[in-house]
């Protein structure tokens, strides 16, 4: 079964009902609220959703750090922690020391977690950098199967595949080692996953790929399509969503949400970051994602700004001090107005 257990929204659901009912000595009936949430993971909860953030290994000792992780968030994603040099160094050597206290620290606070990332041309360890061919690919599914056997039942979704398809106006597959082992390299690694955990939702992840009119948001559409029409198992598209002035925010991003749930599949928003943090445009985002039905959530990549890859561009919810900036209000009330009904 997936992991469906939206703590947040329990709490406050009983909180408001908890009293009456026993006042008047009823059984009680658990009533999600309207609105009531004061906290992203709260409210994001109301709606049948989560709200969760990148977490780096080492800020977990950052009392302020863990003080807002553990306040508003639901989700987590290792920010680095779970790539393939993270977790099998050397060949046939795998190691989650760094991992497993992200994956304890969300379970023991009750977070989901999101697996990021199994199969990619980026943060290869040195011996896969060099490889090519059949070994590539028998090494690549073996990856996949191992690291997402240890997780077994621990995670939410896994990025299964990361960053497969090339800019520009190609749609096409980019360059890769990975690429080079055949076509189907995408669809072998969602099997492999599917049989090392059947209970995760398994989903591919891109960049570049919020703006419908883009060709690689339609290369991406395409392979989805042909995925579900052959049955290879994939259940959701993440969207990284790092907004910015060459790849910014746009209005038909919603019609990209929703053309893609249209295919059966989930939906979620796994790195949001926006160049300057306009309130304005978060607001949007959030509202994209309660309009379609298949949003099941959204990650932010990064707590404060200081935290984030681009921290120059202060794309981030939370200042550096750790204070709430104005497009976490307009977050927050995004989601506390919002009124799709929530899903299974
Ligand atoms: O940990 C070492 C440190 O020991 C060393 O001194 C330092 C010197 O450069 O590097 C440190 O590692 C860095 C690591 O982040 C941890 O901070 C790497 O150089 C740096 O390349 C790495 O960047 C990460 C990047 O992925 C690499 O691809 C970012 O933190 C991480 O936020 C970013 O995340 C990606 C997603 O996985 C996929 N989508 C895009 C997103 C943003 O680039």
């Amino acid at each position: 079964m997936r992991n469906t257990t939206w703590r947040a929204a329990s709490r406050a659901a009983l909180a408001l009902t908890g009293a009456g009912a026993l006042a008047a000595g009823m059984a009680m009936v658990l009533v999600t609220p309207a609105s009531a949430g004061t906290t992203l993971g709260a409210s994001a909860a109301e709606k049948g959703r989560y709200f969760g953030t990148a977490v780096a290994a080492n800020k977990l000792s950052d009392s302020a750090y863990t003080t807002i992780l553990n306040r508003e968030f639901t989700m987590v994603t290792a920010e680095n922690e779970m790539k393939i040099d993270a977790t099998e160094p050397q060949q046939g050597q795998f190691r989650y020391s760094q991992a497993d206290p992200i994956v304890n620290h969300a379970r023991t606070h009750g977070m989901q977690v999101r697996g990021h990332t199994l199969a990619w041309h980026g943060q290869q360890p040195g011996w896969m950098q060099g490889m090519e061919g059949t070994a590539l690919r028998t090494a690549m599914l073996n990856h996949v199967t191992q690291v997402v056997s240890h997780y077994r039942g621990q995670i939410y979704s896994w990025d299964v595949v990361n960053e497969a398809f090339a800019d520009g106006n190609s749609g096409g597959r980019r360059d890769s080692n990975l690429q080079r082992t055949g076509n189907d390299w995408i669809e072998a690694a969602f099997r492999a996953a599917r049989a090392a955990d059947p209970g995760a939702k398994l989903c591919y992840n891109d960049y570049n790929t919020d703006n419908w009119t883009w060709a690689k948001t339609q290369g991406v559409y395409n392979m989805v399509r042909d995925f579900k029409a052959r049955g290879v198992p994939i259940d959701c598209v993440g969207f990284q969503s790092h907004f910015n002035n060459d790849s910014p925010y746009v209005s038909n991003y919603r019609t990209t949400l929703s053309s893609f749930a249209a295919l059966g599949v989930d939906v979620q928003i796994t790195e949001l970051d926006i160049q300057g943090a306009p309130a304005n445009t978060y607001r949007s985002v959030v509202e994209d994602c309660l309009a379609v039905a298949r949003c099941n959530g959204i990650t932010v990549w990064g707590i404060r700004d200081s935290d984030s890859w681009r921290a120059s561009q202060t794309p981030l919810l939370f200042n550096s001090n750790g204070s709430k900036k104005p497009a976490y209000d307009a977050v927050l009330a995004a989601l506390n107005n919002g009124t799709t009904p929530p899903t299974t």
